[in-house]
């Protein structure tokens, strides 16, 4: 049976009706109307749905929304600020780092607490911080130039 409950996505409460039994990815896509975040294999092996939360990446099809109601949680809608992308979203489009673009909203998800974590990190430690998020087009060069350029902006 469904309950309402409120949720915190990018610092707007949002009051939906979810099944207890719901992940946060099916929340935010089929209850809150949010497509920015992307249900790959939905089991926990390709990064598609990374969000933050409380600042830290995960994947949101394994976590239960019910575990996150009292935390913040930051999805790729909420990267921007007054209208301006954000730096990792401008460096993306820069370094020519999306082609599908179906793994891109979760990558710049991770990307974000790596920098957040490590604002100059080298390229092994962004190859690190990615290697939850699987991309089947890029060849993960372009990706990790956008993070670099990212870093340096
Ligand atoms: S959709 Fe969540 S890890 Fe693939
Ligand atoms: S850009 Fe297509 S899966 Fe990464």
């Amino acid at each position: 049976m469904k309950q309402i409950i409120e949720l915190d996505v990018n610092d707007e409460v949002h009051e939906l009706a979810v099944e207890p039994y719901d992940s946060l990815l099916r929340t935010l896509r089929d209850r809150a109307g949010m497509q920015g975040t992307k249900r790959g294999c939905d089991s926990g092996g390709c990064g598609c749905c990374t969000v933050l939360v409380d600042g830290k990446a995960v994947y949101s099809c394994m976590t239960m929304v019910m575990s996150v109601i009292d935390k913040k949680i930051t999805t790729v809608e909420g990267l921007p600020e007054d209208g301006e992308l954000d730096p990792l979203q401008q460096a993306f489009i820069d370094a020519g780092a999306v082609q599908c673009g179906y793994c891109t909203c979760g990558i710049m998800m991770a990307s974000k607490q790596l920098l957040a974590d490590n604002p100059n990190p080298t390229e092994d430690e962004i190859r690190k911080g990615i290697s939850g998020n699987l991309c089947r087009c890029t060849g993960y060069q372009k990706i990790i130039d956008a993070i670099k350029m990212a870093a340096a902006s």
